[in-house]
């Protein structure tokens, strides 16, 4: 069971029909480079970087709950962060995540992030 979070913590990001099936968008919230996945209808925001060489994730692709990275392949479960294979052992950032009125919403706490506004 999850708890909900309260409307207030959270940053919304984008519309989840932006976000194509098994596709991925990125988003910047502050100094934050953020990845909004959508896995089969599941959406997941983690840390736009990959744990290996500090690649960008973005345009990875997304099988069965995991994004690949574009670089070099390691494989990132979009639920924990924790990676697949031998090139990291490092997870990825991943964040709460709700739908709000369309939107894909993130909670930011202890990010440090501060929204750029309008
Ligand atoms: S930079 Fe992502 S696997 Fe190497």
């Amino acid at each position: 069971m999850t708890d909900r979070i309260p409307a207030a913590r959270l940053e919304r990001l984008l519309l989840a029909a932006e976000v194509p099936n098994n596709g991925n968008r990125a988003v910047r919230v502050g100094e934050l480079c953020l990845l909004v996945c959508n896995a089969d209808g599941q959406f997941h925001v983690v840390e736009n970087r990959c744990s290996h060489q500090k690649s960008p994730l973005e345009g990875g692709r997304i099988r069965r709950g995991h994004l690949s990275c574009p670089l070099h392949g390691v494989r990132f479960n979009l639920s924990t962060g924790e990676p697949l294979g031998a090139l990291t052992r490092v997870p990825i950032r991943t964040y709460p995540v709700q739908i709000i009125d369309g939107f894909v919403a993130v909670e930011l706490r202890d990010s440090g992030a501060r929204p750029t506004g309008g």
